[in-house]
């Protein structure tokens, strides 16, 4: 089986930005760089030509000195002008990509809830009540504010091309501004280790044209589709009488829980298993098969499911649309 995700490539990174305040980001940080390679290299030619000027053979007695007023102002003056004016410029950059929101300012409505979970990411989408899990979808060209929450422990959400990280933290809401300025697909993360699948705990960002976005969340706001099959219908028996409700939630069939992804619209996502693998049926069997072999520390219990049970289980799940 095969990754969906190549590995961060610079293409991926913060210094290839999509998003509103990414350039601005990426000037300041190129200031950064400026000011502390020049620092570098001044301080290494320094130690190397005085090393060699004054070196012991030519000077074998130090000349002892006390103070010196120019020089002490000059190194302090540099150092505290530089701290001013980097301190000023990023703090109004900080301000400026994100406005402050919280709890008091009731008037804005988050564009869309994720809430991070061991190992995955539930999505909700509060204007239209679309819910996805591992898989972001944002129209092209507009601010969307995002809120912020973990399902246990601390978790950080970071899509590195279009927006800031931010820490999700348990008994917390944070709010975060994202917003790509080109359509196409980015790549999500997970920044703060949560765990032993930490690593994947990935998601594609899908960044649309307005409309391709409304249809998507229209049909991400639809009860799951009834199957037609006698193997499909076998299948939604079965995830009934199993304890999968206990964990999974599929809307207009069982909606009690939300301990592992919903999987109302399972089958039209691009990934599995918090980015680790493309959806498939026999990726999703493999996973149903023994969930601790594919993704190790997986919450997931094996339920040593009969091959016909598995066959059903996908069949069901794979018409899930
Ligand atoms: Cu979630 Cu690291």
């Amino acid at each position: 089986m095969e990754s969906v995700f190549s590995l961060a490539l610079l293409g991926d990174s913060v210094l290839n930005p999509s998003s509103f305040g990414g350039e601005a980001i990426k000037h300041l940080f190129n200031w950064y760089f400026l000011a502390a390679a020049l620092i570098f290299l001044s301080v290494t030619f320094s130690v190397i030509y005085f090393s060699w000027k004054y070196r012991a053979k030519r000077y074998p007695h130090a000349k002892q000195l006390f103070g010196n007023t120019k020089t002490e102002l000059f190194f302090t003056g540099t150092a505290l002008l530089l701290v001013t004016v980097f301190g000023i410029y990023s703090f109004n950059l900080m301000y400026d990509i994100q406005p402050e929101v919280n709890d008091s300012n009731n008037d804005i409505q988050p564009d869309v809830i994720i809430t991070g979970h061991q190992w995955w990411w539930e999505v909700y989408y509060p204007a239209t009540q679309s819910v996805t899990a591992n898989v972001l979808h944002i129209p092209a060209n507009k601010k969307i504010l995002v809120e912020l929450h973990t399902a246990d422990v601390i978790h950080s959400f970071w899509i590195p091309q279009v927006g800031p990280k931010r820490d999700m933290i348990p008994g917390r809401t944070n709010f975060l501004w994202i917003g790509a300025t080109n359509a196409g697909q980015y790549e999500g993360l997970c920044s703060e280790f949560c765990g032993a699948e930490h690593a994947w705990m990935r998601f594609p960002v899908i960044v649309e044209s307005q409309t391709d976005y409304e249809n998507w969340l229209k049909a991400k706001a639809m009860n799951a589709s009834e199957p037609t099959d006698s193997l499909a219908l076998k299948g939604k028996q079965l995830f009934t009488q199993k304890t999968c409700s206990n964990c999974h939630s599929i809307r207009g069939v069982t909606e009690k829980a939300n301990y592992g992804p919903d999987l109302t619209h399972l089958s039209s996502r691009p990934v599995i298993l918090a980015g680790m693998f493309p959806y498939n049926k026999s990726n999703l069997r493999a996973f149903l098969q023994a969930p601790d072999d594919l993704k190790p520390g997986v919450h997931m219990p094996n339920f040593i499911l009969s091959q016909q049970e598995l066959n059903a289980l996908v069949a069901y799940l794979d018409q899930l649309k």
